[in-house]
């Protein structure tokens, strides 16, 4: 049985301890209030201290908090010795960070994973890009809402690399540094809002010497209406895939 510290327990994290209620062993959140939910969700009193992960002995620790806690509580982790799925992928659009926290990972031999998150093909696109991504982009089409905006017309909202996208959206465009990080190349972005729309749109173009590739995702929003359901989704995949003696990615 694996043992699993989730850090942030908001939608993605009650996701995490709704499937895996006998595995999730620790958490931490800035609110108690989210964390009493998790030892109410896994029907235990687990530990509720970010020190605590850290020193127990854990397999897994799922970051499901945000681009702040990336930056502050990682390092920590990795220096710890422990594996971590990161979700706030938006903060590795820093090349500091990631350089990092990739040395991290390599001195205390851990693994920083990233699931596909609220799109799919980080797969294929990973394996294009051996012979070269050429050119990859992403257009995002949300409620304004889901964006924090109020335009009543649909409007093209951010135009430019993804980099510069998640500084202006932290919270909507975490996949787009996830397709950056895929292709080995920084991903053009388009970001519209359009109040005719409830659902999270992203359509990915991508080529090189592979070819082309055009991906479409219509997702559902979470309760959280800034995360698709598939978001949530695609770290239970992935946890799943490494309890499993078959590792489909
Ligand atoms: N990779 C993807 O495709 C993808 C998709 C959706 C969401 N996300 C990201 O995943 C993260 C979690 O999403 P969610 O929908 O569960 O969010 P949420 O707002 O429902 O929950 C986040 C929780 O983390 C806590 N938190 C935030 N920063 C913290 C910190 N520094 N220290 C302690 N606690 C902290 C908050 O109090 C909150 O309870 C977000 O950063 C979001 O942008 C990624």
């Amino acid at each position: 049985m694996m043992k699993i510290g989730i850090i942030g327990c908001g939608y993605i994290g009650r996701i995490i301890a709704e499937n895996f209620k006998n595995e999730v062993s620790a958490c931490y959140d800035r609110n108690i209030g989210s964390m009493e939910k998790i030892s109410e969700i896994v029907t235990r009193d687990i530990a509720c201290s970010f020190e605590k992960i850290i020193k127990m002995d854990m397999d897994l620790i799922v970051e499901s908090a945000s681009i702040e806690a990336v930056r502050e509580l990682v390092p920590k982790v990795l220096e710890n010795g422990k594996d971590v799925l990161i979700m706030s992928v938006g903060a590795l659009a820093d090349p500091k960070l990631l350089s990092r926290l990739k040395k991290l990972a390599f001195e205390n031999n851990c693994k920083i994973y990233i699931s596909h998150g609220a799109i799919g093909g980080l797969d294929a696109i990973k394996s294009a890009s051996l012979t070269g991504v050429r050119k990859i982009t992403l257009t995002t089409r949300k409620n304004p809402a889901a964006l924090g905006m109020n335009p009543t017309k649909e409007k093209i909202v951010f135009e430019g690399p993804a980099s510069e996208a998640v500084t202006k959206f932290p919270k909507n465009i975490n996949v787009s540094v996830a397709l950056s990080l895929a292709a080995d190349k920084e991903a053009y972005v388009k970001i519209i809002a359009d109040p005719s729309v409830d659902t999270n749109i992203h359509e990915i173009s991508v080529e090189g010497d592979f070819g082309k590739m055009n991906l479409v995702f219509n997702n559902l929003p979470s309760e959280n209406k800034r995360t698709s359901i598939l978001a949530a989704l695609s770290a239970v995949s992935l946890i799943k895939n490494l309890k499993s003696e078959m590792f489909i990615y």
